[in-house]
């Protein structure tokens, strides 16, 4: 099993031993019996500790990006959080890309740094602020963290530059790939130390689950992330594990068709009456396309755009598409559309995250590519 979509059917995945069953039961099981004090049949004890449904995506995370281990959680949070304290300690910093999901700034401005971590904020695609952010850093006390496709522009940021310069400054270097997948971004193989994912958006892909996950390269952290999955219990349920690992099947022709339909949308939007900008790394004008371009496979389903009428306009249309539904989260089949000023990034207002309100964002569907071309027209002339 060399390429990925074979893979992406089979790692972790290998038929019940019992019964012949092609998709390996869910072990919706708390415990397990034991043959005698302390001998296990199967080595698992205690679900929170270990279940097979949950070893099954874990091993199929770990294959997909080329990771020595992998470990999957409740939420793309609860997944950030066990990273960052299986590394940090009191004293240590945190270099972070100024246009990462809300929530992770929030998390780390409002529980770790009244822990005792530093937060430093920056554009991680100027490489002379990443510098900078890093002067003074030894390798006990850095991370560098940013998702390389940001809301407000879409800015692309070059990992393997980024883990250059971070392991020169002694840091580590986190990417939140959720927005790529490992069908089109592999972190690991670039250079990065460490990807974290909300496999609620495109991993699950269905949006009918909430999940995340960690992968490492190495196997002393991966072993203090297990422990912090283990002893703090952020677990992903059986079902969960399940429904993602389902989705995962899945994520290669997804991928294929997010990208294709967003390129559409994208192109049809420029110029289009009542829109000043658009920012998708897959327009050969983006300030990011070449980087984009080197280091993933397409350039996936997330866009965004400004409209020349600001934010009335901007919430207008956002109200006004039909096939778009106006929510929360991406990544799913369904085409999305949301204001992040006022929604998923409505944390970040007033700090240097903040993003302007006249950005709509757009997570485009699986659907027909004209049919989604043709609402945002429609809601356009609204
Ligand atoms: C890029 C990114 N990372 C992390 C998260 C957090 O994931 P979750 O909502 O699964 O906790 C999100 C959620 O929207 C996200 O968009």
């Amino acid at each position: 099993m060399t390429e990925f979509s074979t893979r992406a059917v089979h790692a972790g995945q290998e038929p019940d031993a019992g019964t012949g069953a092609v998709i390996p039961p869910i072990h919706v099981t708390s415990t397990y019996a034991q043959d005698g004090i302390g001998n296990m049949r199967a080595g698992y004890e205690y679900s929170r500790g270990g279940n097979p449904t949950r070893d099954g995506l874990q091993t199929l995370l770990a294959d997909l990006d080329g990771g020595v281990a992998a470990y999957s959680f409740a939420s793309g949070l609860a997944a950030e959080d066990a990273l960052l304290r299986a590394y940090l300690e009191p004293g240590a910093r945190v270099v972070m890309g100024n246009d990462v999901y809300g929530g992770t700034h929030r998390l780390v401005n409002r529980v770790h740094v009244p822990w005792g971590v530093q937060l430093v904020v920056v554009d991680m695609s100027d490489v002379d602020a990443v510098r900078g952010a890093l002067e003074g850093c030894s390798r006990e006390d850095g991370a560098v963290g940013g998702d390389p496709r940001r809301t407000r522009s879409w800015k692309i940021a070059d990992i393997a530059g980024l883990a250059e310069l971070g392991h020169a400054g002694g840091a580590l270097l986190v990417v939140d790939n959720t927005f790529a997948s490992p069908y089109l971004q592999q972190p690991l193989s670039l250079g990065a130390d460490a990807v974290v994912y909300s496999t609620t958006k495109y991993l699950g892909g269905h949006s009918d689950v909430v999940g995340g996950a960690v992968v490492l390269a190495d196997e002393a952290l991966a072993e203090a992330v297990a422990f912090l999955q283990f002893g703090a219990g952020a677990i992903s349920s059986p079902f969960d594990a399940f429904l993602t690992t389902r989705g995962i099947k899945t994520l290669a022709v997804r991928m294929e068709r997010h990208s294709a339909n967003a390129q559409a949308v994208a192109e049809s939007l420029v110029g289009a009456p009542g829109v000043e900008r658009v920012f998708y790394p897959g327009l050969a004008d983006h300030p990011g396309h070449e980087v984009a371009a080197k280091q993933m496979r397409s350039f996936g389903g997330m866009l965004s755009l400004s409209l020349s009428g600001g934010a009335a306009a901007a919430k207008r249309f956002a109200e006004s598409t039909e096939v778009f539904t106006l929510a929360e989260s991406l990544g799913g089949v369904e085409s999305l559309i949301g204001y992040p000023s006022e929604m998923t990034h409505a944390s970040v207002r007033g700090t240097e995250l903040e993003v302007p309100d006249d950005i709509v964002r757009l997570s485009v569907g699986i659907e027909d590519a004209g049919d989604l071309v043709a609402d945002l027209r429609q809601a356009l002339t609204r």
